[in-house]
């Protein structure tokens, strides 16, 4: 880092923002493979917490790709950046009080951990979207996975580049075997069960813990 830039500390703390948002900051973080559902999953977690009254962003793997991340292929090197930046994105939006969901391939143990790290204990919530690869690639909504079968496309997750599992998410989703209301719902009630969401009358838990 660059010695002669100095840390400015804002005037605004993150919990003011956080009390007006009515909730903390989250990193809701979707990972698994290609065509597992991630995205989708995630989008329809944000409409539901949003309907609620959260304040919330959806950073999505294909879209990212194209701005941020875009010089960026699937070495396991420019995976890592990618994860890297996603993640400081990420805890902007954390800090900002915002409910931000990531769907991510994210295929390195590491990699997530290292984005755990960057935000407060119980604010990085893992979702593994557990699709068996066999579905993915039955699925394989972009034709990817037949590319990458062919030889066409080299370092593909699942394929000929590797996907670490997740040891201990906090909520695992088979999103290859339920629905997608039913995936949504585990997510949103793993939420409220551990009182990440404003409650239903609108008065944040936050407000109401404090003596
Ligand atoms: S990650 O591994 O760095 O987390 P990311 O989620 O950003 O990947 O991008 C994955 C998406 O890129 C896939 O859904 C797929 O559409 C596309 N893609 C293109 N090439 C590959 C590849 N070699 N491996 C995996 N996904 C690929």
């Amino acid at each position: 880092m660059n010695r002669a830039v100095v840390w400015h500390r804002s005037t605004v703390t993150r919990s003011d923002r956080e009390r007006q948002n009515g909730h903390s900051g989250l990193i809701l973080w979707f990972t698994g493979l290609s065509g597992a559902g991630k995205s989708t999953l995630a989008n329809r977690v944000e409409e539901s917490l949003f309907q609620s009254g959260c304040r919330t962003y959806v950073l999505d793997g294909d879209n990212v790709r194209h701005g941020l991340c875009s010089d960026l292929g699937f070495s396991t090197e420019d995976r890592q950046e990618n994860i890297r930046r996603i993640g400081e994105t990420a805890k902007l939006f954390w800090d900002a009080g915002i409910i931000v969901l990531t769907a991510f391939i994210s295929p390195f143990r590491a990699d997530r951990e290292m984005v755990r790290g960057l935000v407060e204990p119980g604010e990085f919530i893992e979702v593994y979207c557990n699709t068996p690869l066999h579905v993915c690639e039955r699925r394989d909504p972009k034709g990817l996975y037949q590319k990458a079968r062919r030889g066409e496309i080299s370092e593909f997750t699942g394929i000929s580049s590797p996907y670490e599992v997740p040891r201990d998410p906090e909520i695992e989703v088979f999103t290859g075997r339920d629905g997608l209301e039913e995936c949504a719902a585990a997510v949103v009630t793993y939420l409220r069960v551990h009182r990440k969401l404003p409650d239903i009358a609108g008065s944040p838990q936050k407000e109401r813990e404090r003596p």
